[in-house]
């Protein structure tokens, strides 16, 4: 068990493009080791999820798991699930928007746009192939984690920068109404 250093905003490595990962590289004990390292580090640090190059591996990895997360306690619960290579399509236009945070950003967040009914496929750590529909915010924490894949971070999406805000601040002045809304949402999506 390893909980490996988390890169933050800033660090070039977090904008790039990172690879796909060979079926015979995920099998070898050395990327098994890295997506242990993926899965400590998220769980040490409370995300939601965390991407390889994150933790300054450029692969196309990452880790998503929600379990009554104290940094997002509205969030729908996603059992751990590993995603090798994934590749997401929208299925629709509806969007929502969202107030995202992330590891490699601290004490930052702010709201995106994000599709909410999307196709995913990718390998799991063992190799078999996944074709799923994920839908509401979890189709939104699938999107976050495949953004720093191709080296793209929450900030870029954010389409008014007034929305940004520290979570300090979110708490104080904004948690109330979002939580209100993104609930409603939640219920009506369904997940
Ligand atoms: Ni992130």
């Amino acid at each position: 068990m390893t909980v490996r250093e988390i890169l933050h905003v800033g660090n070039p490595l977090l904008r790039e493009r990172s690879r796909e990962v060979t079926r015979e590289e995920l099998a070898s004990p050395a990327m098994q080791a890295l997506i242990d390292d993926l899965v400590d580090t998220m769980h040490a640090a409370n995300g939601a999820g965390i991407a390889a190059p994150q933790i300054g591996e450029t692969v196309r990895i990452a880790t998503i798991e929600v379990t009554h997360n104290p940094r997002y306690p509205y969030k729908p619960p996603i059992p751990l699930t590993v995603v090798v290579n994934p590749v997401i399509e929208p299925l629709d236009d509806e969007m929502v928007e969202v107030n995202e945070g992330c590891l490699s950003v601290p004490n930052m967040r702010g709201n995106v746009m994000r599709h909410v009914n999307v196709r995913v496929r990718y390998l799991d750590r063992d190799g078999v192939e996944h074709d799923e529909v994920r839908r509401g915010l979890t189709a939104g924490t699938f999107q976050h984690e495949c953004d720093h894949l191709d080296g793209l971070l929450f900030l870029d999406r954010v389409h008014d920068t007034r929305s940004l805000t520290t979570w300090e601040q979110f708490e104080r002045f904004h948690r109330d109404e979002f939580v209100r809304r993104i609930t409603e949402f939640v219920e009506r999506v369904g997940s």
